[in-house]
């Protein structure tokens, strides 16, 4: 069985913008995918390993074409857990809203922790390479204001798109939930985004 992997980066639960959208996105992929599971990785809530000293070590160790010994080598062996997760999605589902015109702490932990050489990137005399190919992945985002296409304060969808690029994501879709914090009707703004999302599950 194929699966989705949903990835939540807010942590306000069934108040959340993007979850709300995002479950509506997973409910009608579901639907017109039969052969698709799904599996949820909440960021506020599962405890992620730490990316300190000895995964910093580990990194430059592999950087350098050596492994990582020791202490360091425990930190990897973590590291390569959170990665082999999330590899393991034939869909990739992202859920995050826009904190401080980027993401939240949470999700940039976890980006820390996926984007590590000879694991989902690599890199020779033609430059680097992503590894995480062949799957798409949706991204349900939202954010208190709006932002056209290009502005220069939106390093939320931005960073995100680059950061997948990357590591070798082609195929990146999104769904933008916008305006949230405008004084305009939230449910309207939801409602609009969640059938986006549904027509969107209908086409991947
Ligand atoms: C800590 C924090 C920082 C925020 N920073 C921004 C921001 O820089 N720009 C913006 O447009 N909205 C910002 N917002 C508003 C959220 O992006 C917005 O309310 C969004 O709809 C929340 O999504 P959620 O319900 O999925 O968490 C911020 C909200 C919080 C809690």
């Amino acid at each position: 069985m194929s699966k989705v992997l949903h990835i939540k980066a807010s942590p306000r639960g069934m108040n959340s913008d993007s979850t709300k959208v995002a479950e509506a996105f997973l409910e009608a992929f579901l639907k017109s995918h039969r052969n698709f599971g799904s599996e949820e990785l909440d960021l506020f809530r599962e405890k992620l390993p730490p990316f300190e000293a000895p995964a910093a070590a580990a990194k430059y160790a592999v950087l350098g074409g050596s492994e990582p010994k020791g202490p360091d080598a425990l930190a990897w062996k973590a590291v390569i857990e959170v990665i082999d997760r999330f590899k393991s999605a034939d869909l990739l589902l992202l859920s995050s809203p826009m904190w401080n015109f980027g993401i939240p702490y949470r999700l940039k932990h976890y980006i820390d922790l996926l984007v590590q050489p000879g694991l989902t990137f690599t890199y020779g005399p033609e430059g680097y390479k992503g590894l995480v190919t062949g799957r798409p992945a949706v991204l349900i985002l939202s954010r208190g204001g709006s932002y056209a296409p290009g502005d220069a304060m939106d390093f939320q969808k931005r960073y995100l798109e680059a950061v997948l690029g990357f590591i070798g994501f082609s195929d990146i879709r999104s769904v933008l939930i916008e305006a949230t914090l405008s004084g305009a009707d939230n449910v309207q703004i939801v409602a609009k985004a969640v059938t986006e999302a549904r027509n969107l599950a209908g086409k991947i």
